[in-house]
């Protein structure tokens, strides 16, 4: 049996620094299946592909050219051989994957590539669904929230330190249209599974977070 944590939650609730210091903790696998979802957003955008066709895009999503490669700045994310670590970080790829992700036949044609991720010693899966939907019968689950003001600011100074020209009062609104869709839509929408635990992270450091869910994963 391999050991499966969830962490699901909103965009700029900490998801994906949390989940970095579990893996580092425990010697974990990573799923950081929102990139899946941003790659497939920005290959579409590429090819000339709308993300309103959900089977052009899923086979789009089914192929991904994708390559991880360990380079001397660290990891790097190719598409198609181009380097798009930078660019599949803003909030214009994060409105092109929240398009693809309301589609049903993107999210099959993505679903058996994440659940590969599940190796021994084990997993730590970051997304929208990883508790619900990809590892339903994961052993440890955790949603975190934050109030909306405090997740535009975490996310508008996480793209101020890679240097984005952004506003906050933009972003507040760009990520307040990303959390209306993926909680409003037909597929997945993002909704705490019924068996986590769920912890508001507002007000509260990472520190403590990740305590936490360290006292999760010790029950
Ligand atoms: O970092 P942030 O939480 O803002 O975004 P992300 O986790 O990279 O996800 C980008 C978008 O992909 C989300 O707005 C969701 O629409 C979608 N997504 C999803 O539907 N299911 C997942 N498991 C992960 C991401």
């Amino acid at each position: 049996h391999i050991p499966v944590l969830t962490i699901d939650g909103p965009s700029g609730a900490g998801k994906g620094t949390i989940a970095r210091e579990v893996v580092l903790a425990k010697g974990w696998h990573f799923l950081d299946s929102g990139a899946l979802y941003r790659l497939t957003g920005l290959h579409c955008q590429r090819c000339g592909v709308d993300t309103q066709d959900a089977d052009l895009a899923a086979e789009l999503a089914a192929n991904l050219p994708v390559e991880f490669v360990v380079g001397a700045e660290g990891e790097r994310v190719l598409l198609a051989g181009d380097d798009v670590t930078a660019e599949i970080r803003t909030e214009t790829t994060g409105a092109l994957a929240s398009q693809v992700a309301a589609l049903q036949p993107v999210r099959e044609a993505l679903l058996q590539r994440q659940r590969d991720f599940r190796q021994p010693p084990g997993l730590v899966a970051d997304g929208r669904d990883m508790g619900t939907v990809v590892f339903p019968d994961a052993d440890f689950k955790v949603f975190l929230t934050a109030s909306a003001e405090e997740r535009a600011e975490r996310r508008y100074k996480q793209l101020k330190e890679q240097g984005a020209d952004v506003s906050l009062a933009v972003l507040t609104e760009e990520i307040a249209e990303r959390d209306r869709r993926d909680a409003s839509r037909s597929v997945s929408p993002l909704v705490p599974a019924a068996d986590a635990q769920v912890i508001d992270t507002t007000g509260i450091g990472v520190g403590a977070v990740f305590e936490r869910v360290m006292a999760v994963l010790a029950e």
